[in-house]
C-alpha cells in the first residue's frame, strides 16, 4: 500500500484555457505554462503544479494526482489490477506515474519524483490577538484587496455512485484513515460520506485529503486550496466580488474539519474553495458520525444552498 504525501493536483478539461488561466490567476494561482493545449497552474508551495486544464470542446473533471513517498510505492501500485505500468510522466516537471481508474471513471495518478519549486509564499500568517493571548505587539495589520496566494491543494471531493466501493478502492491503494462520516439527517446509518486523511502515524495531517459522497450524480464536487490566514480568505473574497465572479457560498466555518471556507465557481461551473484554519489530526483521532442537515454543516457564516450538495 502506498504512503500518500500530498494531493498534488487536480486535472480538468475545458474549452478556453486563457479564460481558465485568468480566473485561476485571480483565484490566487500562478501560470507555469499555457501552450500546446495544456494549462499548468501552481500555488506558492513546492508542488510543480496543482491545477491542470487540458483543452477540450466540453468541460469535464478528469481526475487527481497523489504524490507518494517512494518509487517503490509506484512499483507496488503498478502491480494492481487496472493499473498502468510505472512510466515517466508526460507532464511538465517530469517524474514517474502510475495511472489508475476509480470505479466511476475518475483518473487517479500516483506520482513520484516530480520537480519541486522553492516556496514562494509572500508573507507569513498575521498573529491574531485573541482576548487571552495577544502575540502581536507594535505591529499593524495592513492587507490589500487582491488575489490571495493559494499555497497548496488541500483536498478534493467526489460524488460517486457506490460510496463503499470507492472508499475500498482508495484504501486498497493508499494508506488512509477515516476522519468523519456523513449519515442521513437524523439517522444512524448507512454511511453516505467518508472524510479520508493520510495515515502519517503520530505526525499531524489535514482532517481530510479526500471526501467521498454517495450520490445519484457522479462528478467532482469541489477542489480546495489552502491560503495563509483569515485575512487572505477575506481580502480574496472582496477581490473576487469586485471582479464579478460567481460566489457560491462563503465566507463561513465548516462543521466537519472546522475550516473557514469560501466557495466560488470557475468560468466552466467547477466549484473551487479557499480555506484556512482546518483541523489537524494524528492517528489517534477517531471518526464520528454526523447526521445533521445540510445547513448544519456550517457553524457560522453563509450557509450553502440546497443545490450545493447536488
Ligand atoms: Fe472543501
Amino acid at each position: 500500500m502506498a504512503k500518500p504525501i500530498e494531493i498534488a493536483q487536480v486535472t480538468y478539461a475545458a474549452p478556453d484555457l486563457k479564460l481558465m488561466e485568468k480566473f485561476m490567476t485571480d483565484f490566487g494561482l500562478s501560470c507555469v505554462s499555457n501552450k500546446d493545449n495544456v494549462l499548468y497552474m501552481r500555488g506558492s508551495g513546492e508542488q510543480h503544479h496543482i491545477h491542470v486544464t487540458h483543452y477540450a470542446e466540453k468541460q469535464r473533471f478528469i481526475g487527481a494526482s497523489i504524490e507518494v513517498s517512494s518509487q517503490e510505492d509506484l512499483i507496488e501500485l503498478a502491480k494492481l489490477e487496472g493499473s498502468s505500468v510505472m512510466q515517466p510522466s508526460r507532464e511538465l516537471g517530469g517524474g514517474y506515474e502510475v495511472v489508475m481508474t476509480m470505479p466511476d471513471g475518475f483518473e487517479i495518478k500516483a506520482i513520484w519524483g516530480r520537480e519541486k519549486h522553492t516556496k514562494a509564499t509572500e508573507r507569513s500568517a498575521f498573529e491574531f490577538n485573541n482576548a487571552d493571548h495577544k502575540p502581536r505587539l507594535n505591529e499593524c495589520i495592513r492587507v490589500k484587496r487582491q488575489p490571495c496566494q493559494a499555497i497548496k491543494l488541500g483536498h478534493f471531493v467526489l460524488h460517486v455512485s457506490n460510496h463503499d466501493a470507492s472508499v475500498k478502492w482508495l484504501e486498497e491503494r493508499f494508506d488512509l484513515l477515516h476522519s468523519d462520516y456523513f449519515v442521513p439527517p437524523g439517522e444512524d446509518g448507512p454511511i453516505i460520506g467518508t472524510f479520508l486523511r493520510f495515515n502519517h502515524g503520530a505526525e499531524k495531517v489535514d482532517h481530510h485529503a479526500i471526501l467521498i459522497l454517495q450520490s445519484d450524480w457522479v462528478g467532482v464536487h469541489h477542489c480546495s486550496f489552502e491560503v495563509i490566514d483569515l485575512d487572505a480568505v477575506m481580502t480574496a473574497h472582496d477581490y473576487l466580488v469586485d471582479k464579478g465572479y460567481q460566489l457560491e457560498c462563503g465566507v463561513g466555518r465548516h462543521m466537519l474539519g472546522s475550516q473557514i471556507f469560501d466557495y466560488w465557481k470557475d468560468p466552466f461551473g467547477f466549484r473551487v474553495e479557499h480555506y484556512t484554519d482546518g483541523d489537524m489530526l494524528d492517528h489517534h483521532a477517531q471518526p464520528v458520525k454526523f447526521n445533521g442537515t445540510a445547513t448544519e454543516t456550517t457553524q457560522w457564516g453563509m450557509a450553502p444552498g440546497l443545490e450545493f450538495f447536488q
